[in-house]
């Protein structure tokens, strides 16, 4: 089988990673890394044609999408009128993503729980709501923003300037065009992702990632600092709740609306007193979760994605590993603000069984690996325990060198 993935992160290399385990799989990854460079054969693209012609001229059986710009951006679509088979919603579908508005309104039409919420076009008017509302609340900007268009403010300051940043300032240009801004919630989050091929819908092991910049969840939020499957906060008894009330009820909800939906549905949950809430939806894997998970992930998964979209999910049979598994992003210091690259990286074969490093910013240049971006490395490791898999990460990571290399030291601290 010829795939295609598309995308340069860590999920990226991790996706390609889990398909080369099958040897019958010849993949290409746009633009990949310097990691998938050795699994994978790394091919430049400008736009989404090029990627057309190079599946139409190398008659590339499966396509997988990594990175949600290209879902928002219609690629399944495109493909699609070309006959090229393609893993990922298409651009109707990535709505959930792409407009927090879109989310929010078919969450609050088909009862889906998630915080309660008002929207804006109008800065006047986001203003004055929030002069009147007690207490913290999130200012969200409509559209992608790479992770960065949440704010939780907790004073009317942080609030108004928040207001002032996505709607007067377009800090995420045009996604600021309207904003939601909605109720504080306070818990545990939890990531789920779920296959989907618009019916049936399968979850897969529960997850977690650490947004926090610094050790004990302080600084900054990035794109993920870390992350651990399955999630120790995710009953068995709430999975069967989430899956009832939010997973199966959000696909019925896009069914309802006439949208099929193709993929990877991404939920972002707190864990409140009163039961799950939605915090997000995304409309692909997740970053760093996709790591973890796929590192417990028994079955081929070709094979599902595949299933996923022929529309054939129900008669798959999906198992994980009774294990933990624990994943330690190495950034370049100073992100997620300003961090120089450019970096030579040593140490990278020292990795252990059941251990694996996957490269996210990196470059490859006549053999030698230099960093290249923000977030570096993703180093993973599956054991019986988390300790135990924190202990293999951590004494991994002591082998690694790059200039001003930088990770939390609490990953699955305490679990
Ligand atoms: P989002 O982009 O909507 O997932 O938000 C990014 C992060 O902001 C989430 O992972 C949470 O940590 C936080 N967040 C978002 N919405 C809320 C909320 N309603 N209450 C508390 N924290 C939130
Ligand atoms: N880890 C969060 C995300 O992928 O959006």
């Amino acid at each position: 089988m010829k795939i295609l993935v598309v995308g340069q992160g860590g999920r990226e290399h991790a996706i390609v990673w889990k398909l080369s385990t099958s040897e019958q799989n010849h993949i290409y990854c746009a633009p990949g890394n310097g990691g998938i460079n050795d699994l994978a054969q790394c091919v430049e693209f400008k736009k989404i044609e090029d990627l057309i012609d190079f599946a139409l001229k190398e008659k590339i059986h499966l396509t997988i999408v990594g990175p949600e710009v290209y879902l928002a951006d219609g690629i399944v679509d495109e493909f699609e009128k070309h006959g090229l088979k393609i893993f990922g919603p298409n651009k109707m579908a990535a709505m959930i993503e792409s407009s927090k508005v879109f989310a929010k309104l078919l969450m609050a039409k088909y009862g889906i729980p998630t915080a309660k919420f008002e929207i804006f076009d109008d800065p006047n008017l986001a203003h004055r709501y929030v002069s009147k509302v007690e207490g913290p609340i999130v200012v969200k900007a409509d559209g992608l923003a790479a992770g960065k268009g949440a704010v939780v403010a907790r004073s009317k300051e942080s609030a108004h300037k928040a207001i002032d940043d996505i709607m007067n300032r377009r800090i995420f240009g045009e996604a600021g065009k309207r904003v939601v801004i909605e109720e504080f919630l306070q818990g545990e989050e939890v990531s789920i992702l779920a296959f989907c091929d618009g019916k049936t819908i399968i979850p897969m092991v529960s997850s977690m990632d650490y947004k926090k910049a610094y050790d004990n969840d302080l600084g900054p939020n990035t794109g993920g600092m870390g992350s651990v499957a399955p999630c120790p906060f995710y009953s068995e008894e709430t999975a069967k709740y989430v899956y009832d009330n939010i997973l199966a009820k959000t696909i019925e909800a896009l069914e309802n609306e006439g949208i099929k939906y193709k993929g990877v549905l991404y939920a972002g949950l707190m864990l409140t007193k009163v039961g799950p809430k939605v915090l997000e939806f995304n409309c692909r894997f997740g970053d760093p979760e996709t790591q973890v998970i796929l590192m417990l992930l028994k079955n081929d998964l070709l094979e599902i994605m595949q299933a996923t979209v022929e529309g054939m999910l129900n008669s798959c049979s999906i198992g994980w590993l009774d294990e933990k598994a624990v994943c330690v992003v190495l950034v370049s210091g100073g992100y997620p603000d300003a961090y120089k690259t450019g970096f030579e990286i040593s140490g990278l074969e020292k990795a252990r069984k059941n251990t694996v490093i996957f490269h996210a910013g990196t470059k490859k240049i006549n053999g030698r690996i230099f960093t290249n971006g923000g977030r570096v490395l993703n180093v993973c490791a599956r054991s019986q325990s988390y300790e135990q898999a924190r202990k293999i990460v951590y004494d991994t990571i002591k082998h690694i060198h790059f200039e001003n290399i930088y990770y939390r030291k609490d990953i699955a601290l305490n679990l």
